[in-house]
């Protein structure tokens, strides 16, 4: 089965936890997307009998008429007509997708996912993917129907960006120019405080225990409640505890009964692991851990967990103050890399908040982590804890390979980073040191596995299933949905097409 897919839909490529999706049978999805209900199947009852056709939209579904396309930058060179890194077109859309072959009938509910995309405004284009605007995009699927819309969010940076045609608020890899040197200084001013720092909700959507749905990114301003159904931007969700910290993990971990995430402290270097309810807003702190490397926190961007622990990762890519006080991108933007400040995993207790175990691990650069669980001995006693990630062979150039002109400038030669299946093992009985190794042969699956997705029964469980964007090489794009089976460490690879056709 295939259908004609969007940019937006297959763009957001570098968040694997950035998706919801709402069943029929919860309440707050029912009502999901205004247009899939009424009018819009009107004269269109034999589509599954044209499933060939893969045209997407009747043109009165369009809300807004497209700007003009954007053009080719004359001082980057960037070639814009590469689809996946391509702004989209239009700030909202909604309408049905004609499918090619078949969807199953018993398929009923809504998948979300939210990413970067939009990376211009007026003029001026942006320089790295993680900068882009988020963009939701809603896929319904029901009685063998494929409704699909794509929103922005509606963040104060991106709101105060397109009334002022300019960035107004520090993104990932770039700051508002100053006009003048007081203006920088209370721009900096303003940095401590958070007010700088942009909200732009472009790295992940989840949808709580008690059904509120919230985009994610790196900084916690940036939490920003939509509504499902509609995709419109509710407005921000505000923590109500006195934790404090700018930034947090930017996937936290989420199931019906609680919101697990890992808030950096920039001052005095560890992690807060805090908890959240469903239906509050105050987190609590589980535990806390100090950094046992360096002057500041490594970067979390994600984490994992077990049954019984919370792992916290410390990777030797750290923050890095002075990088975040630059007016200009640095070549690892707001973050540098210390490999003589080593790298570590920690592991607490949920219930305690007590490190079970702290071993020092082989150097590491990942964004996502896929899973983790606990390694049982014949007795039942848990001896150690294994934690699978994409990880980027302790190479931080992906940083740098991420920029647009680089990804836009495809030719043949492959631009797409590598990234394999890391699995750490990390003894609980009190050894120093965990270890780091391939679980799959990278060559296998294209050396391109990231964004990976598991069943949600098996997180923090032994699991035997991931799915993962691959890359056929040579790529710009990852290209390949890629199937492992780790008890067998096989692997099934599935090449996407993708239709250059803008909704
Ligand atoms: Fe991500």
């Amino acid at each position: 089965m295939a259908f004609t897919a969007s940019p937006a839909i297959i763009r957001n490529p570098i968040s694997k936890q950035n998706m919801v999706v709402c069943d029929m049978l919860d309440n707050t999805c029912r009502k999901k997307f205004s247009f899939r209900n009424k009018g819009i199947y009107k004269g269109q009852h034999n589509l599954r009998d044209h499933l060939t056709v893969t045209n997407v939209v009747s043109p009165s579904r369009v809300i807004a008429p497209p700007p003009p396309p954007e053009k080719r930058s004359e001082t980057t060179g960037d070639h814009q007509h590469h689809v996946a890194w391509t702004s989209i077109p239009q700030e909202r859309w909604e309408g049905e997708l004609l499918v090619q072959g078949h969807i199953p009938l018993w398929l009923k509910g809504t998948y979300i996912r939210n990413g970067p995309g939009m990376w211009n405004i007026g003029d001026y284009n942006f320089r790295h993917l993680f900068d882009g605007y988020a963009t939701l995009v809603g896929l319904h699927f029901e009685d063998g129907r494929l409704v699909a819309g794509h929103r922005q969010v509606e963040s104060q940076a991106y709101q105060a960006a397109k009334k002022n045609q300019k960035i107004c608020y520090r993104e990932f890899s770039e700051v508002p120019k100053a006009e003048n040197f007081l203006a920088y200084v209370g721009e900096l001013a303003n940095l401590f405080s958070g007010s700088s720092l942009t909200d732009n909700a472009n790295t992940g959507v989840v949808k709580l225990g008690d059904g509120r749905v919230v985009c994610l990114t790196e900084t916690q301003k940036g939490s920003i409640v939509i509504d499902p159904d509609t995709l419109e931007t509710i407005g921000k969700f505000d923590y109500s505890d006195s934790l404090g910290g700018l930034i947090h993990s930017a996937h936290p971990i989420v199931t019906d009964n609680e919101f697990l995430t890992l808030i950096p402290d920039l001052v005095k270097p560890g992690y807060l692991v805090a908890r959240m309810e469903p239906g509050s807003n105050e987190r609590k702190v589980i535990g806390r851990v100090d950094c046992r490397g360096g002057t500041s926190p490594g970067w979390v961007h994600s984490f994992p967990v077990t049954e019984h622990y919370v792992i916290v990762p410390e990777m030797p890519l750290r923050y890095c103050a002075q990088n975040l006080l630059r007016a200009e991108p640095t070549p690892l933007y707001k973050f540098q890399w210390h490999p003589e400040s080593k790298a570590f995993m920690h592991v607490m207790c949920k219930t305690s908040g007590k490190i079970v175990a702290s071993v020092e691990v082989p150097l590491f650069v990942t964004f996502h982590f896929i899973n983790a669980y606990e390694e049982e001995d014949e007795d039942g006693r848990v001896t150690a804890v294994i934690a699978d990630c994409c990880e980027h062979n302790s190479n931080t150039d992906i940083l740098d390979k991420l920029r647009l002109q680089n990804l836009r400038s495809f030719n043949g030669e492959d631009v797409l980073p590598d990234a394999r299946v890391g699995r750490f093992r990390i003894p609980l009985d009190g050894s120093p040191y965990g270890t780091l190794d391939a679980a799959l042969d990278p060559n296998e699956h294209g050396k391109g596995m990231d964004m990976c997705s598991i069943n949600p029964n098996y997180l923090g469980l032994k699991y035997r299933y991931a799915y993962a964007c691959g890359a056929q090489r040579p790529c710009n794009f990852p290209n390949t949905l890629t199937k492992v089976t780790f008890l067998y460490m096989s692997i099934l690879i599935i090449s996407v097409e993708y239709n250059p056709t803008y909704i």
